[in-house]
């Protein structure tokens, strides 16, 4: 017998182990299939009350209209803080807006345009690193992504010692960290402390003290007058238009640590999961290789003009669908700093309030066939209206993700390379199953076979 369903005012009661164990083990398969319906749910928790907000107009309210009445999670703060430190990730209230007004100009179209040579050199030296066979590609991503960030953010590639050695430091941090976002909605009293694990603590301390070592050298080179045009040198001089003072080099390594975790871990994950849809759909893959033939005139020379972007509508609308059904922050947790009420129920001071891009990504009250890699559905009028509704992987409002425009041109433009020369074929027999981590990773990693496009 079928439960009838719940009345619409009612949110979903999920027990909230069950659903975190699910949620760290496979968030496709294992999710209550509920969830992809319910407008809200509540978690049940002993101390602490949780709820996630599921329909486009609490996801608004939260996100944009009264933003500031749900402030990061100091929950999530104190995980964090061993390596971000005081960074725009984390911080609230002035402090946050002053770090974005300093922050925001450097991700600009301009800027964006002027970061292109060097994401182009760091895409053509991925390309020479890739060899025939199969092979898990996380990897691949993550060593590129990571060498896109070094070269706009400092003009070193990832083979410098102390770029590789922030890279290697960030990956050992990754597996000793605790998993960042269900950290924060763990039903633990406040008081309970929950310290870092001690190996994180070691390698939090370690990236610091390179990332202090790279930040105090730029800024000398800016004292001296020969530091090169990039982001951090453009973060480091813009001037807040209100006070007119340059971050403090302590204040700037909280930033460079953020800008290396959220800029290359999260485009990774967007891309190692765009490969895995591409190659399970060959027929897209088809078209989408010859589109990619434009870059071919350009390979092994300088850097195109960055409009040569323009020319990957259909590689474009891949990565939008790939962050759709993978976004890769699969959660996010804010604090309700006031008494509200939700869809009829009262949410406490203090709760944790969790927008979900994951579900709300694939739910069915906005996007026909949720779970469909479908991604043509973009080239539609409709798709764009829901998109304004129901697609949040970059987030959205204020806090919404200052390196969307830098992210998206660099997957489009590493999706259009690797296309340009491979055919990606997925192995029936490693199916990825999305894992909760830092960002949606796959529990064995992606397996694919590269071969020769001819
Ligand atoms: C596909 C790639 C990316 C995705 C899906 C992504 C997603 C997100 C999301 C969802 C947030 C909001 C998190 C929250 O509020 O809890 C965020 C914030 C942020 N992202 Fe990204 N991001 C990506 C790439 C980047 C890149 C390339 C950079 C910088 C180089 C960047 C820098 C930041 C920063 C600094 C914040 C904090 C903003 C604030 O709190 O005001 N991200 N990102």
């Amino acid at each position: 017998m079928t439960r009838p369903p719940m009345p619409d005012h009612r949110p979903d009661r999920v027990a909230l182990w069950r659903h975190l164990r699910l949620f760290r083990r496979d968030i496709l398969s294992a999710q209550p299939a509920k969830l992809y319906r319910a407008k809200m749910a509540e978690f049940r928790l002993p101390f602490l009350q949780s709820v996630m907000v599921n329909t486009p107009d609490l996801v608004r309210l939260v996100l944009q209209e009264r933003a500031g009445d749900f402030p990061k999670s100091g929950r999530v703060r104190e995980g964090l803080r061993p390596l971000l430190g005081n960074s725009v990730f984390v911080t609230n209230g002035a402090t946050w807006a002053r770090q974005r007004r300093m922050i925001d100009p450097a991700f600009e179209g301009g800027r964006l345009r002027d970061s292109f040579p060097a994401m182009w050199d760091a895409t053509e030296s991925m390309a020479v690193r890739l060899t025939q066979g199969p092979q898990e590609v996380e990897a691949i991503t993550s060593h590129a992504a990571a060498d896109v960030i070094f070269r706009t953010l400092f003009s070193v590639p990832i083979e410098d010692a102390a770029a590789a050695e922030v890279y290697q430091s960030f990956r050992a941090h990754q597996r000793a960290a605790p998993i960042l976002n269900l950290a924060a909605v763990i039903p633990l009293p406040r008081w309970v402390p929950r310290p870092m694990p001690r190996a994180a603590r070691v390698t939090a301390r370690r990236i610091r003290a390179l990332i202090t070592g790279m930040t105090e050298a730029r800024a000398a080179a800016i004292g001296a007058g020969t530091a090169p045009d990039d982001l951090a040198t453009k973060i480091m001089t813009t001037r807040d238009p209100e006070t007119g003072a340059v971050f403090e080099t302590s204040e700037m390594v909280d930033q460079v640590a953020i800008f290396f975790l959220a800029g290359h871990e999260t485009s990774a994950s967007a891309l190692a999961w765009a490969l895995y849809l591409v190659a399970t759909h060959p027929e897209w893959q088809a078209e989408l290789a010859r589109e990619a033939q434009a870059l071919r005139p350009h390979i092994g020379g300088p850097a195109p003009d960055f409009g040569i972007l323009r020319q990957f509508p259909r590689i474009r609308d891949t990565v939008r669908e790939a962050l759709r059904l993978y976004p890769p922050v699969p959660m996010m947790v804010r604090e309700a700093a006031n008494p509200e009420t939700f869809r009829n129920r009262p949410v406490a001071p203090g709760a944790q309030v969790i927008v979900s891009p994951w579900h709300m990504g694939r739910n069915a009250h906005i996007w026909p066939e949720p779970h469909d890699f479908r991604p043509e559905r973009w080239a539609q009028d409709s798709t764009r209206a829901q998109a304004r509704d129901g697609y949040i992987p970059f987030s959205a409002g204020p806090r919404v993700c200052p390196g969307a425009g830098f992210a998206m041109a660099e997957a489009v433009l590493i999706l259009a390379r690797i296309l340009a020369d491979w055919e990606l074929r997925a192995d029936s027999a490693r199916v990825p199953v999305p894992q909760a981590h830092m960002t949606v990773r796959a529990r064995d990693g992606i397996w694919l076979d590269l071969r020769p496009r001819n």
